[in-house]
């Protein structure tokens, strides 16, 4: 019995040993991060609160707990510690509209690696990676290829949305708008990427879950069975590009009309290497995300003020009365539409209320240092300024938290266009903003 007891006892001290030893290990290992982080880091010296400084738990918490909620605390940290703070142990935030350029600048400015503080997955964070990645994209996406895909993509989609608000009128039926346009915009980029494709809009209820395309599958379908749609976009985009590249390789490629995208990549001068089915299935999901939800926002934002507000719906029938007379039988192209300036103006003031992105983006310089006023910024350090504090500087925007597209009428002060970024700029701005 005595035995029994002492080895039990034994057994008990091993486990407690155990326990204690790692204990320790994370005490010194957190103790090692704190002295690290607040004095030797490379960015130790710079403005900032020491408990930001010291772990990167209290922006997860505001992020994860408070549904992203870290960008007020930077601003609130800007209004405290000036243009320039420490916002984790690794990152700067600047707010100065006129460094912007500096930080989101051009290729020939300086190499520029992307920051993702959400995690890895885009493929597109290293420098050399981006451009190689990114080139063969550029014409495809330019104001001459985006004018080629209006009367094969963006009309008859747009009438099949048309189509589908004129059959529910009158029926009482309730359209949730950020639906229906991301039904329309994932549908626009379905054939972009794709030839044959998943239609969206022929959804009854305008497929909300294609807006969960990022999740992995796994996650999704066993959230929501209704999901096995993403999936087969998925499934679509690989049999496109396996067939793409088949026909590649005999050499029956159809020549006459414009590739989808995927295609066209298929084709490219790309290296064999980035060819692979399953990078340029992701480059397609990456597309989906990127060119869906942020197009849909800004629309059914714009929509909401322009059912809202009398005076704004009043201004933009009078400005489209004309070239809208002969409608359905001649639809306006881009080259009219934009040079109407009230249409302008108020889809400018949707981008900057929407926002895009309201979060930082950070950007890494890993060749040079930065100076900014008294402070060297030294080379690899994530660095990032956000389009919401940009949007809502009163310096530029009188009243920036009211919806005013006049703001844009006439001969507006420079100001408003130094802090307009809803697509940020330089080497990585958004692909799809024309
Ligand atoms: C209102 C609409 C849109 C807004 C506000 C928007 C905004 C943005 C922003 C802010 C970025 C920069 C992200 C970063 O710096 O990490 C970006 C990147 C990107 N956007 Fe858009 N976007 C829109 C529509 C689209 C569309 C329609 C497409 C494609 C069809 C698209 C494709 C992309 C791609 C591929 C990137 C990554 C570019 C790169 O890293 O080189 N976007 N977008």
């Amino acid at each position: 019995m005595a035995a029994i007891i002492v080895s039990a006892i034994a057994d008990l001290n091993k486990y407690v040993i155990a326990g204690l030893a790692l204990l320790a290990s994370i005490t010194v290992y957190s103790v090692y991060h704190v002295i690290y982080n607040l004095f030797f880091s490379p960015i130790a010296g710079f403005p900032g609160s020491k408990l930001a400084a010291t772990t990167g738990w209290v922006e997860f918490y505001y992020d994860y707990f408070k549904q992203g909620a870290y960008i007020y605390e930077i601003e609130k940290m800007h209004q405290k510690y000036g243009p320039i703070v420490r916002i984790n142990p690794e990152e700067l935030s600047i707010h100065d509209p006129t460094f912007y350029n500096e930080i989101y600048c051009i290729e020939s400015k300086r190499r520029t690696d992307n920051y993702n503080h959400f995690g890895k997955g885009i493929d597109f964070d290293d420098h050399d990676a981006h451009r190689r990645r990114r080139k063969p994209l550029e014409p495809y996406f330019s104001r001459k290829g985006v004018m080629e895909l209006e009367k094969t993509t963006l009309h008859p989609t747009v009438r099949k949305l048309e189509k589908r608000f004129q059959a529910l009128k009158g029926t009482g039926t309730v359209v949730r708008l950020d639906y229906a346009f991301t039904a329309y915009t994932g549908d626009v980029i379905g054939q972009v990427c794709c030839e044959d494709r998943e239609e969206f809009l022929e959804d009854p209820e305008f497929a909300p879950y294609c807006i969960v395309n990022l999740i992995p599958e796994s996650v999704i379908t066993w959230a929501d069975p209704r999901s096995k749609k993403m999936i087969e976009y998925k499934q679509l985009t690989n049999r496109h590009i396996e067939i793409a590249k088949s026909q590649k390789l005999q050499g029956t490629e159809s020549k006459n009309q414009r590739p989808s995208l995927l295609r066209y990549l298929v084709n490219s001068d790309l290296p064999e290497s980035e060819l692979s089915v399953e990078r340029l299935t992701k480059e397609a999901q990456v597309l989906l995300g990127a060119g869906t939800v942020s197009t849909a926002r800004t629309l059914d934002f714009v929509c909401y003020y322009i059912l809202a507000n009398k005076d704004i719906q009043a201004k933009l029938q009078n400005e489209l009365r004309d070239i809208m007379s002969n409608y359905p039988e001649q639809i306006p192209s881009f080259v009219q539409l934009e040079k109407l300036p009230y249409l302008t103006s108020l889809i400018k003031e949707g981008l900057r209320l929407s926002f895009g992105n309201m979060h930082r983006l950070p950007r890494v310089f890993p060749d040079a240092a930065i100076q900014y006023k008294q402070w060297t910024i030294p080379p690899g350090v994530p660095m990032g300024m956000s389009a919401y504090l940009m949007h809502i500087d009163p310096t530029a925007y009188e009243n920036p938290f009211t919806f005013d597209p006049d703001r844009w009428m006439g001969e507006p002060s420079p100001l408003l266009a130094r802090n307009y970024v809803p697509f940020t700029r330089g080497s990585r701005n958004c692909l799809g903003m024309k």
